[in-house]
């Protein structure tokens, strides 16, 4: 089916496999969009314990079960089937290295700027002869409603999170080098992730108000002596998103 034959909800989130489980996931639905198939079906979550929670359209970026990597997400068919869903607010979820060193596993943050250093992505709609083409105004990436929105339901919610910095989007699926590290924070990155673009542009191309919530995972390449370890990765992000579940649930409706 399309997702417009959906029932619209304003909001919606694209997380981590892991992510769903939290917020009480609902019908899923599987479309389909003139650009390839989504990560995952469509499935309304709600956002929160509340008396009347927030309704949210959720896709699951990596797919479920989690096989798809970074580079080979269709961003396009994810964007547009949020869009078509009737989603005007993306919040996505992001697992990130901190580059910043005080920034500590398990900590949020909420971004404001991001470099984009991936390569060969499909990372535009705006992509052949057939579309009109489209410049997007892209200075500030994460400049919309939404972002005001998580930082007031942070303050109610009484999480603690980081205000603002700078996304830096690396190809993966491998992690960095201590040397890449050390170029980023020179280039000014606070934190790293490998899915961060062309998903904002992407967005932004589609006209939805789109914010990254990042949680921060692991010291990124080389600021402390031990190689990452990818188990305590994971740990730490299974860990932090009840915290995010719970932030998420303080939002208020637009
Ligand atoms: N680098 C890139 N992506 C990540 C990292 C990292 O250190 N941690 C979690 N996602």
């Amino acid at each position: 089916m399309k997702a417009s034959e959906l029932n619209p909800l304003s909001y919606g989130v694209i997380a981590g496999t892991g992510a769903m489980d939290l917020f009480s996931p609902q019908a899923s639905y599987v479309v389909t969009t003139p650009w390839g198939d989504p990560s995952s079906a469509l499935t309304e979550v709600s956002l929160g314990a509340a008396e009347a929670p927030m309704t949210a359209w959720m896709i699951q970026r990596h797919g479920n079960p989690h096989r798809i990597p970074p580079h080979r997400v269709n961003y396009r068919a994810n964007i547009h089937a949020l869009k078509q869903a009737g989603v005007e607010h993306v919040i996505a979820i992001n697992a990130v290295g901190g580059i910043d060193p005080s920034l500590k596993p398990g900590d949020l943050v909420l971004v404001d700027d991001l470099i984009d250093y991936t390569w060969g992505r499909a990372h535009t709609f705006s992509d052949d002869a057939s579309q009109p083409l489209a410049h997007i105004e892209f200075a500030r990436p994460y400049a919309g409603r939404m972002r005001e929105k998580l930082i007031a339901a942070a303050q109610s919610a009484n999480v603690a999170v980081h205000v603002g910095g700078c996304y830096g989007a690396t190809q993966g699926p491998r992690l960095e080098t201590a040397a890449e590290i050390k170029r980023m924070a020179q280039d000014g990155c606070d934190v790293v992730g490998m899915t961060g673009m062309p998903e904002a542009g992407l967005a932004r191309e589609a006209g939805l108000d789109y914010a990254s919530v990042c949680i921060v995972a692991n010291p990124a390449a080389g600021l402390e002596a031990e190689p990452i370890s990818l188990e305590a990765l994971h740990a730490v992000l299974d860990q932090s998103m009840a915290k995010v579940a719970h932030w998420l649930g303080h939002l208020e409706a637009f």
